[in-house]
C-alpha cells in the first residue's frame, strides 16, 4: 500500500530522502571578512559547454547569499567525512561579520582566480563567479555560478575514479530532522560498480550502419560518440566525405566537419581519446 504525503514547505527534507553533496561555501562580505557555511542544494549545470557552471540554492537572508550578491564571487569547498564536525560548526547562526572558520580546524588558503579563500583540507574545490542570480518570491535565491577554476589535491589528479572516491571520502548528506539533527553517510566499504552496457533487445545505435569505409582512427572516434548520436554523425560525415571527393572517412575529415559545424574542439578531443 502507498500513501500520498502532504507537500509542505521544506518538503525536500521532510519525508523525501535526497542524498546530497556536502559543500562549504566561502565568501567575503563588503568589508572583506570571510564567511563560511555548508550548502547542499547544488548541482552541475551546463555540462557540455566551455562555460561550465554550478547552480546553488540559498535562503535569501543567509550571509553567503548576501555576500555573493554583493561581491559576485564564491568558492565551493568539498570536505572529507573526517571534517563533518567542522562543517557543522560553520552551519551555526553566527552573527554577521564573524568568520566561522575561526571555530574550526580548517586552514584558509588563497584561491587561484577569485578573492574568497579556499579551504586547504578540502580535496576538491571550485572557484566561481556569478553568472546569474534569480530571486524567487518569498523563497530560494538561486545563483548560477561560472566555474573559474577547479582545484584538487595533487595526489588525486592521476588516480582512477575508484581510488579517488576512497581517497576523498566525501560525505553524502541524508538530510535533517526538523533542521536540527543532520544525517550523513559515506560510500567507503559499500562502493558498488555497474557497467552501462547495451540494451537487451536492441543494440543501441544498431541503425547506425556505415555505408563507406572508415579508417581505424575515424572508427575509434565514432565509437566514442554517444550511441544515440551515431546515426546522425555517420550520415553527416559520409556526406561531407563525398563532397570532398574522398573515398574513405578519415579522422582528419571527421575533425574538419566537426569544426565546420562549430563543435567544441574539447568535446571532439573527448570523442577522440574516449576519456
Ligand atoms: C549539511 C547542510 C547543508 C545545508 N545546505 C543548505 C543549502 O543548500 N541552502 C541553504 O540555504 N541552507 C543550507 N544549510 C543551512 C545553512 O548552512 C545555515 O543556514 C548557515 O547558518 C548559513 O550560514 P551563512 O548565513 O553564514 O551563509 C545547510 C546546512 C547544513 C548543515
Amino acid at each position: 500500500m502507498k500513501k500520498e504525503i502532504k507537500i509542505k514547505p521544506f518538503w525536500y527534507s521532510d519525508i523525501w530522502l535526497w542524498p546530497k553533496l556536502i559543500t562549504i561555501i566561502t565568501t567575503l562580505d563588503k568589508e572583506g571578512t570571510v564567511n563560511a557555511g555548508p550548502y547542499s542544494h547544488i548541482m552541475q549545470y551546463d555540462v557540455m559547454t566551455k562555460n561550465p557552471r554550478m547552480i546553488v540554492g540559498f535562503r535569501q537572508d543567509s550571509h553567503t547569499f548576501v555576500n555573493i550578491c554583493e561581491t559576485g564571487e564564491f568558492v565551493v569547498n568539498c570536505p572529507s567525512a573526517s571534517h563533518l564536525d567542522d562543517m557543522m560548526e560553520t552551519a551555526k547562526f553566527y552573527p554577521e561579520g564573524v568568520n566561522e572558520l575561526e571555530f574550526t580546524s580548517f586552514t584558509s588558503i588563497p584561491s587561484k582566480k577569485v578573492k574568497p579563500p579556499s579551504l586547504k583540507e578540502c580535496p576538491q574545490i571550485a572557484e566561481c563567479t556569478v553568472d546569474e542570480i534569480i530571486k524567487l518570491e518569498k523563497s530560494t535565491g538561486i545563483v548560477i555560478g561560472t566555474i573559474e577554476a577547479i582545484v584538487v589535491d595533487e595526489k588525486l589528479v592521476d588516480m582512477g575514479r575508484e581510488d579517488r572516491i576512497r581517497a576523498m571520502d566525501l560525505p553524502i548528506g541524508m538530510g535533517d530532522e526538523a533542521r536540527q539533527v543532520y544525517y550523513h553517510g559515506t560510500v567507503g566499504e559499500n562502493l558498488t560498480q555497474h557497467t552501462l552496457g547495451q540494451p537487451k533487445n536492441a543494440m543501441q545505435g544498431a541503425d547506425a550502419v556505415t555505408a563507406m569505409d572508415w579508417d581505424k582512427e575515424a572508427m575509434k572516434m565514432l565509437m566514442n560518440v554517444p550511441p544515440p548520436l551515431r546515426k546522425m554523425v555517420i550520415e553527416n560525415t559520409e556526406e561531407f566525405t563525398q563532397e570532398k571527393k574522398a573515398e574513405v572517412v578519415t579522422a582528419e575529415l571527421f575533425t574538419e566537419l566537426a569544426k565546420s559545424v562549430g563543435m567544441d574542439p574539447e568535446v571532439m578531443e573527448r570523442f577522440r581519446s574516449g576519456g
